[in-house]
C-alpha cells in the first residue's frame, strides 16, 4: 500500500500560521518529538471530523540538522540538505536554521490557534520558536503588493505529480520537499511605481491577472524567471501578512515539490539571474529574512514513529552501519532508524 501523504495538496487556506522551532542544545529530544508525531496526526484527524469543510491541517516538516539529531532513517531524502545562500550580484537568498516546520491552515483562525497552542504546549520546554508568521488571504488570493498569487499553480492530478515524491525515490515515497522563505516588501517604493510599471515587475496585469505576451514581458519580470517550464512546478501555498506597528509587510513563500532541484532552479533564476545579472525585479521590492528547507514525510511515517516502529518498512543502511543496525542516541534521539525487513 503507497503511503498516505501529510495534507499538502490542499489548496491554501484562508488562514494560516506558520511556525519554525529549533530544538535547544543539551535536550532529550526523542521524546518529545515521538508525541509530536502522535500530535500531528491527532490534530489532522480531529480538524476533519469536527470541522469537515474548514480545511483544518498541520503538516510537519523536518531540517537536515534535526533530521540527524533525531536519529531518523539513513539514508536521508536524497536532496534533505541545509539550504546553501544563494549570493546574486545584488541580492542573497539567506539561509537560516530550522528545525521543524510546522503549516497550520484552515478557514478560521480559531482553529489555527488551537492548534498552534498545543504544538507550543509540547514543543517550548526543549525548542525555541524562531518564526511565527499569521498569514490571510488578502482578497481575491492577492500578495500584499497587489496582485493574485498562485494563478499559475498546478490544478488537479498534477498536485500529487509534482508536489509528493513518487517511485524516484522509494524509500520516501508520499514525502515532499518544503522550501520556505519570509520576505518582507518595501511597500512604499512598490507603490511608487506606475500601475504598468508594477505590471512589469510580474509580467501580468494587476486588476484582472492576466499574463503579458511573450513579446511585452520583460526579461526580469518574476514569472519570465520563475517559469522554468511545463515539466517543472511546484505547489505554492505562499500568503501574505502585514504588521502596521511593526511595518513589516510580507509574503510568506511556501513550497512542496517532489524535487528540491526545481526550488533552486527557480531561485537561482531570480537571485543570479538569467543571464546572470538580469534578476527578478520583484527581488527590488522584497528582501527574504529567513531561507530553510525541510522535508515532510509521509503521514505514515509520523504514525510509525508515534506507535514506536521503526518509521520506514525498508532502507539500506547508512555507510558504516550494520543492516538492522540503530542509529545511535548520544543526545536524546530516537533510535528510529533502524530496519525494518
Ligand atoms: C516576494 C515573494 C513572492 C511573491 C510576492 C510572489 C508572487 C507571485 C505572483 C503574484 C505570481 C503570478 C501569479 C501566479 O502564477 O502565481 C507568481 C508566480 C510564480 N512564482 Fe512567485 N512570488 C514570490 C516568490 C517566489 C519564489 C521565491 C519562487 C520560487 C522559488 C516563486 C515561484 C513562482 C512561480 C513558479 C510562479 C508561476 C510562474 C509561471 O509559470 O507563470 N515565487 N509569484
Amino acid at each position: 500500500m503507497s503511503p498516505e501523504p501529510q495534507n499538502v495538496l490542499d489548496y491554501r487556506g484562508d488562514n494560516t500560521i506558520f511556525l519554525v522551532y529549533n530544538f535547544k542544545k543539551d535536550q532529550e529530544i526523542g521524546a518529545v518529538f515521538q508525541k509530536i508525531c502522535a500530535l500531528v496526526i491527532n490534530l489532522n484527524n480531529s480538524g476533519e471530523t469536527r470541522f469537515p469543510d474548514s480545511g483544518a491541517a498541520c503538516v510537519m516538516g523536518i531540517g537536515h540538522d534535526a533530521w540527524l539529531r533525531l536519529g531518523l532513517p539513513s539514508p536521508l531524502p536524497k536532496e534533505l540538505k541545509s539550504f546553501e545562500p544563494i549570493v546574486g550580484a545584488k541580492h542573497t537568498a539567506v539561509s537560516t536554521r530550522g528545525d521543524l516546520h510546522f503549516h497550520l491552515k484552515g478557514t478560521s483562525s480559531s482553529i489555527c490557534y488551537d492548534m498552534a497552542a498545543v504544538l507550543s504546549q509540547i514543543l517550548d520546554p526543549v525548542a525555541d520558536s524562531v518564526v511565527e508568521v499569521h498569514g490571510f488571504r488578502y482578497w481575491d488570493g492577492r500578495s500584499i503588493l497587489g496582485f493574485v498569487d498562485g494563478t499559475e499553480n498546478p490544478k488537479g492530478a498534477k498536485r500529487a505529480f509534482f508536489g509528493l515524491i513518487g517511485d524516484a525515490e522509494p524509500a520516501y515515497k508520499g514525502g515532499s520537499y518544503l522550501f520556505v522563505q519570509k520576505y518582507i516588501h518595501d511597500l512604499k517604493a512598490f507603490r511608487a511605481l506606475p500601475i504598468n510599471e508594477q505590471e512589469k515587475v510580474f509580467g501580468r496585469s494587476k486588476q484582472d491577472d492576466i499574463e503579458m505576451s511573450d513579446e511585452e514581458k520583460p526579461s526580469n519580470s518574476h514569472i519570465a524567471l520563475t517559469n522554468v517550464g511545463d515539466d517543472q512546478k511546484v505547489i505554492r501555498d505562499n500568503l501574505p501578512f502585514g504588521n502596521m506597528s511593526t511595518n513589516e509587510m510580507g509574503t510568506y513563500f511556501i513550497a512542496y515539490a517532489s524535487t528540491f532541484s526545481t526550488v533552486k532552479k527557480m531561485l537561482d533564476n531570480m537571485f543570479i539571474g538569467v543571464p546572470e545579472g538580469n534578476y527578478d525585479r520583484l527581488l527590488d521590492f522584497s528582501s527574504p529574512k529567513t531561507g530553510t528547507l525541510f522535508f515532510v514525510p509521509s503521514a505514515s511515517f509520523l504514525k510509525n514513529i508515534a506507535s514506536g516502529a521503526p518509521a520506514l518498512e525498508e532502507v539500506s543502511p547508512a555507510p558504516g552501519q550494520e543492516a538492522g543496525a540503530r542509529t545511535s542516541s548520544s543526545n536524546g534521539s530516537l533510535l528510529i532508524g533502524s530496519l525494518k525487513k
